[in-house]
């Protein structure tokens, strides 16, 4: 096996902006697999003049030759996939380079609605969810109930799956004015899997035949180490595994086959729905990062909370990854902050503690950067070129790491970027 991957996570609350780093990465690979989520991850995309939301086909899908693989770590929405292959080909992009593992789950329609029933039931402890049913289509995948990308070969035994599915939710769909009616749920996605059909791949075979022939893949996370379901601020986590560890068993590889883990971080942190959040800031500044980094959801739109860059969650998330390598996205966010707070320890009772603990109104201990005035504007600059107080803020961020920073993006332009 000649054949090599890297991985691309991210290392907070998600929204670092791991799509954009794919993007400009995704050249240098034959395959760009995404290996855990669905369409509650998003992406935006710009071609021409029209920017487009891509969320469940992998990241770098305007790069002609790359071969784009939905691994069956994921639970796919079939209409929202369907609509991204349409678009795409209306672009003029290639979609017979699109594979879905058989592996993959379905999200079907009843998903989202239990998905958002059992919000509302959680009251003031809702854990604020995209809506898309992932998490309940993950609980049919672990009741073994689940419907898989493979089983819409066959429509009969489809069939039947979606039935038991639909049955285990009865109860609670039950209860709801806008439940679809079974037998809808099972044409539509009958329909829509004649269409996705051509595109369905032995997701093993697939990745190893590639492996062997020697391809270089680029597996793409979605959200991040801290909405991780085991190792994220439990239970205000997504439903999948967002770690380094998730592309092995997303993909159906060996931990050995993985080359290179890059993490990508942003220059602050921002975090959508509930959970706890310890360098959450509020006010002028808040409001501030919130405007100047278009911190507002691509799924639901929501603003998304922000606060300083958290050093404790940085380590954390490079144990949990082994990482080999970081991107520092967003830092022209910063510029024109007089200080730039940076949480370095959560403290309980006066004791210090790990992310293990973190919890609603942690105190914590900043330390504070000087901040620097000028817009980072120049693209192609070095690292080196920045401002004094943007390099000691960015070699801070660094330590916290402790692995090589691969590059910063100092603005939205593909080439606003230095290393
Ligand atoms: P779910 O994945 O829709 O079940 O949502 C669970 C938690 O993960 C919520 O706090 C969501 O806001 C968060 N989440 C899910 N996907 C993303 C993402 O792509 N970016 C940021 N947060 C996300």
């Amino acid at each position: 096996m000649n054949g090599k991957v890297d991985v691309i996570v991210g290392l907070q609350w998600g929204d670092e902006g791991k799509g954009r780093v794919v993007d400009l990465m995704a050249a240098d690979y034959d395959i760009v697999a995404r290996f855990g989520g669905g369409d509650n991850a998003g992406h935006s995309i710009q071609v021409g003049d029209r920017r487009m939301a891509v969320r469940i086909i992998p990241s770098g899908a305007l790069v002609p030759h790359t071969e784009l693989f939905i691994g069956g770590g994921m639970v796919v929405n079939l209409e929202t996939l369907a609509a991204e292959l349409d678009l795409l080909s209306a672009l003029g992009a290639d979609v017979a380079r699109v594979k879905v593992s058989d592996r993959a789950h379905v999200v079907l329609p009843h998903h989202a609605l239990v998905d958002r029933a059992r919000e509302r039931a959680r009251g003031a402890d809702a854990i604020g969810t995209t809506g898309r049913g992932i998490g309940p289509a993950y609980v049919d995948r672990v009741a073994r109930i689940g419907v898989t990308v493979g089983d819409l070969l066959d429509p009969r035994r489809a069939e039947a799956k979606m039935r038991a599915s639909f049955q285990a939710s009865a109860g609670i769909l039950a209860e709801l004015p806008d439940a679809p009616r079974m037998e809808d749920e099972i044409s539509s996605t009958l329909a829509q899997a004649a269409r996705i059909a051509p595109h369905v791949v032995d997701g093993v075979a697939f990745i190893h035949g590639a492996l062997e022939r020697g391809a270089r893949i680029l597996a793409e996370g979605a959200q991040a180490a801290l909405l991780d379901i085991g190792l994220g601020t439990y239970p205000y986590v997504t439903s999948s595994h967002t770690v380094a560890g998730g592309a092995c068993v997303g993909l159906g590889i060996g931990p050995k086959v993985i080359d290179r883990v890059i993490g990508v971080a942003k220059a602050y942190c921002s975090r959508v729905g509930g959970g706890p959040f310890p360098s959450e800031l509020e006010g002028p500044i808040a409001d501030r990062l919130r405007e100047r980094g278009h911190e507002y959801g691509t799924v639901t739109g929501r603003p998304r909370r922000v606060g300083w860059f958290d050093a404790v969650a940085a380590r954390y998330a490079r144990r949990v990854n082994g990482l080999t390598g970081v991107v520092v996205t967003k830092l022209d966010v910063l510029s024109g902050l007089e200080r730039i707070g940076v949480v370095t320890a959560y403290r309980r009772n006066g004791s210090v503690v790990d992310v293990g603990e973190m919890s609603e109104g942690i105190e914590v201990g900043v330390e504070w950067y000087e901040g620097w005035g000028e817009e980072l504007k120049s693209p192609g600059h070095a690292l080196g070129d920045l401002p004094a107080p943007a390099r000691a803020y960015v070699e801070a961020l660094r330590a916290s790491f402790g692995v090589p920073i691969e590059f910063v993006s100092i603005g939205p332009e593909r080439s606003a970027f230095v290393r």
